[in-house]
């Protein structure tokens, strides 16, 4: 095949939802689909178990099940498909937010009952903000939950997306009839039995033909035919082209549960989703059929054998072929590294590759050359943009805690670090060290990690910040920022790019500052133009 067909038939997406909505669920059944999985209860799920937040046996189980369903991979109807896995829980955003960066799509998935929930709201507004495509799923069906159309609203309101209803439920819960299909003009029938099974569906070309009474029931299918009404009314038609562009967002229902609205899901899905974009770096902007190979890496897992300290780091495929044993450019470095076993994954298993397309990922093995956001290329300069670091909710010192091992302890710092566990801020007026995390979840991660993975010991210590700003201004010599270094010179801190940072003991303050020093601006993250 082509290298331009073989871009043309990829699609790399991510689903994101609220943990619980049932994202390991429709994985699972779009495997299904795919022919990857032959059952259901394959695909682990991969969130932290309620009430398990101290224990470590559970912290292993879910980043050895994170590695295994890092990239899932299969073929449907001749297109290549590649689900990059989003932690749900919230202490695992940042993970997420960096996963996001190398996805072409999005499916968010919505729980019928539940609706718009608090990690829905923010994993959506970065997309948003990225203009990532996005469709919406709203799932389980079968249960009693909120009206379709007072949904569609909360979706519209909360996560600021311009829908478009692409299916439509005909009733709801224990009066769950089916779907019908806008996109297809057929109506797909609910039997609940069928967990495993595709369903049938029905052609309904015209709405008004007494088949549709026959099938669903009188009043059933008169609301619908209200409902659709309404649905044409109220909406936008759908236009691909709006959508791709982040402007509109089309929306199914269904039961992931009882493989119902699934299959509609992914024959839209291979049908409008993008094929690899364009990815913008500083230099330029790279087209994904551009001859020379370039990608960067988006995720680092550390290798779960403690005895090698290997890791894996997930490239994304920008553009070009990336093949196995060629020498690429580390731009960060500036060295040529040449790679004898790339990984490829699949459903329930990783494979050596000898060529990749973009799209797709590949998993080198690293021994600490990596860190998130590096680009590699065949030899052009290039640093791929779009991998920020947010301010971390939480701040601890961090000490040491065996003053033989201080050595180890700070490898194992550093380490962690570029994986992406947590911020390291390092404080300007005494050196001290600060670690920034998202959830609390996360320090008990470094402190376990640290002891059976580096040998070293450590403790943490509170420290008041609200939140970490990232300070710019365009004239570090004027005497408004020359004061400001002074005054605040307790709460200045260096990341590990040596990037210069404000640490705000409370809103109060980061306001205060920010009306003494109008030429500063704080960034709430780390990446701004
Ligand atoms: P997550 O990855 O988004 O966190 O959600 P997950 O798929 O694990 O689903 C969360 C729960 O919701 C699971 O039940 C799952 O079986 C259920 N679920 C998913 N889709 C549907 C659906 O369409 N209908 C109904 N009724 N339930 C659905 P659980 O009891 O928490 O877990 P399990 O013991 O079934 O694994």
């Amino acid at each position: 095949m082509s290298f331009k067909k073989e871009i043309n038939r990829r699609r790399t997406f991510g689903i994101i939802s609220h943990p619980d909505a049932g994202k390991t669920t429709l994985t699972e059944k779009l495997l299904l689909f795919g022919g990857a999985i032959q059952e259901a209860g394959a695909v682990k799920s991969n969130k932290i178990k309620k009430g398990a937040t101290s224990d470590f046996m559970e912290i292993e189980r879910q980043r050895g099940i994170s590695v295994a369903t890092s990239v899932l991979a299969f073929e449907y109807n001749g297109v290549k498909i590649n689900i990059l896995d989003t932690p749900g829980h919230k202490d695992f955003a940042e993970d997420t937010f960096r996963t996001l960066t190398a996805v072409d799509s999005v499916i968010v998935v919505i729980d019928v009952a539940k609706g718009v929930e608090e990690q829905t709201e923010k994993l959506v507004e970065v997309c948003r903000m990225r203009n990532i495509p996005m469709i919406v799923f709203i799932n389980k069906l079968d249960r009693e939950g909120k009206d379709a159309f007072d949904l569609l609203d909360e979706v519209e309101q909360k996560l600021g997306l311009r829908v478009t209803p692409l299916s439509f439920p005909i009733g709801m819960g224990y009066d769950f009839k089916g779907i019908y299909n806008i996109w297809e003009k057929n109506i797909n029938l609910f039997k609940g039995e069928s967990k495993l099974h595709i369903n049938e569906t029905i052609e309904i070309s015209d709405l008004n033909s007494k088949e549709l009474d026959q099938l669903v029931g009188n009043k059933p299918a008169q609301t619908l035919r209200d409902e659709l009404e309404l649905v044409e009314g109220i909406y936008p038609k759908f236009d691909k082209d709006s959508y791709l562009k982040g402007n509109l967002q089309p929306v199914f229902f269904g039961s992931a549960l009882n493989n119902f609205g699934v299959r509609e899901l992914l024959d839209c899905f291979i049908e409008i989703a993008p094929k690899p974009r364009a990815k913008k770096s500083e230099e330029r902007l790279v087209q994904p059929d551009e001859e020379q190979f370039s990608g960067f890496v988006f995720k680092i897992h550390a290798n779960m054998d403690p005895n090698h300290r290997n890791r894996l780091a997930f490239v994304k495929i920008v553009s070009g072929e990336f093949k196995r044993n060629t020498p690429y450019l580390h731009v960060r470095h500036n060295k040529k590294l040449k790679f004898s076993s790339p990984n490829a994954f699949f459903a329930e298993k990783k494979e050596i590759v000898d060529i990749s397309y973009p799209g797709d990922i590949v998993g080198l093995q690293d021994s600490g050359n990596f860190k998130i956001g590096d680009t590699l290329t065949e030899g052009e300069v290039l640093n791929y943009k779009g991998i920020p670091s947010f301010s971390p909710e939480h701040f601890r010192y961090i000490n040491n805690a065996d003053p033989m091992k201080a050595k180890q302890l700070y490898k194992g710092i550093d380490q962690l670090m570029d994986e992406g566990v947590a911020q390291l801020f390092t404080l300007d007026y005494n050196g001290r060290k600060v670690i920034g995390t998202v959830g609390a979840l996360q320090y008990e991660v470094i402190q376990y990690r640290l002891e059976h993975e580096y040998g070293a010991k450590c403790t943490y210590e509170n420290l008041n910040v609200h939140k970490a700003c990232w300070v710019h201004t365009d004239n570090e010599k004027s005497e408004e920022f020359k004061d400001f270094l002074r005054v605040k010179q307790r709460y200045l801190a260096r990341d590990k790019q040596n990037q210069l940072v404000f640490l705000a003991d409370s809103m109060f303050t980061l306001q205060m500052t920010q009306q003494k020093y109008p030429s500063i601006t704080f960034h709430m993250t780390s990446e701004f133009d």
